[in-house]
């Protein structure tokens, strides 16, 4: 058993290995998807929505996520963990400093930030200080206000454009890893190909270097409602080891996500 780190996601993307990654909350499901073989658990400020039963991610505090994380970390021997870092905790890069520390002492490998070119000091900050940064471009839900609702990103050819770019500078800012949320599939597609670190996907497509669910979505159990872009394993399974190995079968084989969950 190798842990996963940094470089072997790099490697899994050099050598067109799919990567496969769900949020954790707790323990026991991060020992249960450790076990089936998932690369990367994302302690994702979705814990607002999934765990607290809030409409929207925004209430979620860096202590929240500090003690999932520390749950999480238990669970797990080999994959990757990455931490959130919550809404208005990276505002300013001495912020982004103080609270990424507190979730990389909590157990995390990596912290993710939402959003593009106002970041960019704040990214070179944290890695210079040995911090690890993933990205997040797309639909950022921290920014659903702004939005006007969580809407599918990049579908015009500036705001394509734009998002391109965002990327491109993340990456030269220090990202090793970026999340594309809600974006068309060839844009998603495009961008994975202009980068040279791991892209993955959730409602981009099956041309990202690997994907992530929530992982109440991928159970089905998510109240009341299913994304377009996500799938229930537990369909036709009664078994979630089960559930949690087909869904990474079909990610590395290809067949989710399937043109019905991707947007164009
Ligand atoms: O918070 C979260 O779970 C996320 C994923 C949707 C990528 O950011």
């Amino acid at each position: 058993m190798k842990k996963v780190t940094t470089s072997t996601l790099l490697k899994m993307k050099q050598e067109n290995t799919k990567i496969t990654a769900l949020t954790a909350y707790d323990a026991s499901f991060a020992k249960l998807f450790d076990e089936q073989g998932i690369e990367v658990l994302l302690i994702g400020d979705s814990l607002g929505m999934v765990l607290k039963g809030d409409d929207d991610t925004l209430s979620v505090t860096l202590e929240e996520v500090s003690y999932h994380t520390r749950s999480v970390k238990k669970g797990v021997e080999r994959a990757f963990v990455v931490a959130d870092m919550p809404f208005m905790s990276y505002s300013t890069p001495e912020e982004a400093y103080l609270n990424a520390a507190q979730l990389m002492r909590a157990g995390a490998s990596m912290v993710k930030l939402e959003g593009g070119s106002w970041l960019l000091d704040t990214i070179k900050g944290l890695t210079e200080r040995s911090v690890p940064v993933c990205g997040h471009l797309g639909l950022t839900p921290q920014s659903v206000h702004v939005f006007g609702g969580f809407k599918v990103q990049g579908r015009d050819d500036l705001q394509a454009e734009n998002i391109l770019e965002q990327a491109k500078q993340l990456e030269q800012a220090g990202i090793q890893l970026l999340v594309l949320e809600c974006i068309p599939s060839d844009l998603a597609d495009k961008i994975s190909q202009s980068l040279s670190i791991p892209v993955i996907g959730i409602g981009a497509g099956a041309q990202t270097d690997g994907q992530i669910l929530v992982m109440h979505d991928m159970f089905g159990i998510s109240a009341n409602y299913m994304p377009k872009f996500s799938k229930n394993y537990l369909q036709h399974s009664n078994d979630m080891r089960e559930a949690v190995s087909q869904y990474i079968q079909e990610v590395q084989d290809g067949r989710f996500p399937s043109d019905e969950h991707s947007f164009n």
